[in-house]
């Protein structure tokens, strides 16, 4: 059985071999490893998935701020999510969405975006950010991948705004869908 936890300093190379594992290159988990260190993006919520006693996912949520007219809400920016290809299409991913959305909706986030495939991130609750006035650091293509999840819609169209990138994810490449 899969649980979800948040991750300890000792995960931190099994948290490396999955991202590693699932994207097939390194610069996700150079990426991570980055993040963890960058006081920008604090606090983070750095989530796992563990199945008998093993990492098999795990998801990043930086802290980030809204240029704008709100620049007080409390926002999230939901970036790398990977899974284990052993443990994948078995509602990992979803559980670490759900749980890290949960965790922070609870303790007064009110918004948490990512940058996507609009498809999987549509069925886990993420809208287009862009029409409800809420663009990313970057232009981007397409727009549908820029997404956002809120604990209730009626916080939309209140919340506006210009995502401001952590200094790890400051290059314009990582804004590419
Ligand atoms: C994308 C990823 C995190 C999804 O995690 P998962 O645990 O496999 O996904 P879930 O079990 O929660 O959801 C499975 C459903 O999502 C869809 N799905 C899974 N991976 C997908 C992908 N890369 N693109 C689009 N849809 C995807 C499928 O429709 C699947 O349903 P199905 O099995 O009925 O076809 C995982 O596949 C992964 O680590 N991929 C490589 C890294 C990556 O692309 N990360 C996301 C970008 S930051």
């Amino acid at each position: 059985m899969t649980t979800f936890r948040e991750a300890l300093p000792t995960d931190l190379q099994d948290i490396l071999r999955v991202h590693r594992a699932a994207f097939q290159r390194a610069e996700e988990a150079e990426l991570v490893a980055e993040l963890l260190q960058d006081p920008s993006a604090q606090p983070m919520l750095s989530l796992c998935a563990v199945d008998a006693d093993r990492v098999v996912g795990h998801v990043l949520f930086s802290t980030v701020r809204l240029q704008g007219d709100s620049p007080s809400a409390a926002c999230a920016l939901m970036a790398p999510l990977a899974v284990q290809p052993s443990h994948q299409r078995a509602g990992v991913g979803r559980g670490l969405i759900e749980h890290g959305c949960r965790l922070l909706f609870d303790h007064g986030t009110e918004l948490v975006f990512v940058l996507g495939d609009p498809a999987y991130y549509g069925r886990c609750g993420f809208v287009p950010a862009i029409p409800l006035g809420l663009q990313a650091p970057y232009a981007i293509e397409p727009e549908e991948a820029w997404r956002v999840r809120a604990p209730s819609a009626e916080r939309f169209g209140i919340l506006r705004g210009t995502v401001e990138s952590p200094r790890a994810l400051a290059a314009e490449h990582y804004w590419r869908e």
